[in-house]
């Protein structure tokens, strides 16, 4: 693979692919370039655990990295996004990954003789949160066809709502969309959450971007949570056999009550666990071109 930027582009063969290189990583693959290959993270918007599980991808696989601070870059002398990537290419690296506010910003890279694999495009794609996503279901069920999963947020602006409502239809599962009716996606599958719930075999929530709602007196945490929230009285509504998601950050008590965030039913820290092996999978596809 040339790049990773959106799953659309890949065959539902070479998705699987790399899951099952994921899960072979788990279960102990060995792959070292012995300090050979370099790998830039470049981040121009905020990352937690998509910078640093890359950054342990990398180290895994005998990688060095080089991780590009924005704020402390000649981005304030108005450098491009273009010219700083061709940079990181320039100096010998030999895979960049990108996390950018731009939708699609992957557009204008195309010039670049370095594999991309995108960490976030704005409210576009963010492919490795939707393949650790399907890891984890696989791991999980074993399969991913006729399983039923709502995506419970703001999907508009969700890049994790995106990435996976699409390859999780193609994946043959029934994809529903829940939420606040101005968040709602036109053309996706909406659903009210408490008509579905007991169904779910996945419930996948969604983080409310406070940043959207500074400023707005409407807006209450209380009532998100009562309305759209997975509450104790909603856990209890769920199938012995579903599972809860939500790719992080948290808000605690507003997507999801507190106490559930570590209950018997949530994958979120598999999530975590599982985006490391994701990440090393990836780059080593693009790192081998296979
Ligand atoms: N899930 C996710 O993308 O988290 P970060 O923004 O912390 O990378």
């Amino acid at each position: 693979m040339k790049r990773i930027v959106d799953l659309n582009e890949l065959s539902l063969e070479q998705i699987q692919n790399i899951i099952d290189e994921a899960i072979a990583f788990k279960n102990g693959k060995v792959i070292d370039y012995h300090q050979k290959k370099v790998v830039a993270n470049l981040f121009f918007e905020p990352s937690t655990r998509t910078h640093y599980s890359f950054d342990m991808a990398a180290g895994n696989l005998g990688c060095r990295t080089q991780n590009f601070e924005a704020s402390n870059s000649s981005l304030k002398k108005g450098e491009t996004l273009y010219d700083t990537c061709k940079l990181f290419e320039s100096i010998g690296c030999d895979a960049l990954v990108i996390r950018h506010p731009e939708e699609d910003y992957f557009k204008q890279l195309e010039k670049l003789n370095v594999p991309i694999l995108n960490a976030g495009d704005g409210k576009g794609n963010h492919p490795s949160q939707s393949l650790l996503d399907l890891m984890t279901i696989k791991e999980e069920f074993g399969h991913f066809e006729g399983l039923n999963v709502v995506i419970v947020g703001d999907i508009l602006h969700s890049r994790v709502a995106h990435s996976n409502y699409h390859v999780m239809q193609r994946l043959g599962m029934n994809v529903y969309t829940s939420g606040p009716l101005e968040y709602k996606q036109e053309g996706y599958n909406y659903v009210d959450f408490d008509d579905v719930i007991e169904d779910m075999d996945i419930v996948m929530l969604l983080r409310v971007q406070h940043e959207r709602h500074v400023g707005d007196e409407n807006f209450s945490k209380e009532k998100y949570h009562q309305i759209y929230g997975l509450s104790l009285e909603r856990y209890q509504r769920l199938k012995e056999t579903a599972i809860i998601m939500h790719p992080a950050p948290i808000n605690r008590d507003v997507e999801i009550k507190d106490e559930l965030v570590e209950s018997e039913k949530s994958r979120i820290f598999t999530q975590m666990q599982n985006g490391v092996f994701v990440r090393m999978a990836m780059l080593h596809k693009v790192l081998e071109n296979e």
